[in-house]
């Protein structure tokens, strides 16, 4: 199975998370969208990640996913978000994620963000709890 890691970032959250899964499943490729738009075509598993800002996934993200739709709703997808505030997360998801692809989604997972107006040199922000339980899914069922 080819994974492909589609991540849009803006402080680093969610690069740093896509690094990590990827470093955690087989044959597993990153692309960051805001160097280059993918062709996902020869992908089995497409795993797409955004950070959140006033309740929205980014622009290049939310484009990709609209240019993408058809092809998405025929591979096995997987979504994270690095997200602040868990209380937003459920609000978060039915916002930004299509519910055709949600519906469909092998899972959805918040990995953690980085506080506002902090710059941690360190990963503690992660929800690794999350992270493994993603890994698993996209293992097990891809
Ligand atoms: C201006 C700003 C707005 C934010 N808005 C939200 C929000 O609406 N919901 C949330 O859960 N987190 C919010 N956050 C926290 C971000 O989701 C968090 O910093 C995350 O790490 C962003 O992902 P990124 O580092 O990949 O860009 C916000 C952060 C900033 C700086």
């Amino acid at each position: 199975m080819k994974t492909l890691i589609v991540y849009t970032t803006k402080s680093g959250a969610s690069r740093d998370c896509a690094e990590l899964l990827a470093s955690k499943i087989n044959n597993c490729f990153i692309c960051d969208l805001s160097k280059q738009v993918p062709d996902i075509g020869s992908f089995d598993m497409v795993i797409l990640g955004s950070g959140v800002r006033m309740g929205k996934i980014y622009k290049p993200m939310k484009n990709f996913i609209e240019n993408n739709m058809q092809v998405l709703l025929v591979k096995k997808t997987a979504f994270f978000l690095c997200n602040a505030y868990p209380d937003t997360w459920k609000k978060t998801v039915e916002k930004n994620i299509p519910k055709d692809l949600s519906d469909r989604a092998i899972c959805i997972e918040p990995l953690g963000g980085i506080p506002l107006f902090t710059s941690p040199k360190n990963g503690n922000w992660i929800l690794s709890e999350h992270v493994d339980r993603l890994v698993q899914a996209v293992t097990l069922k891809g």
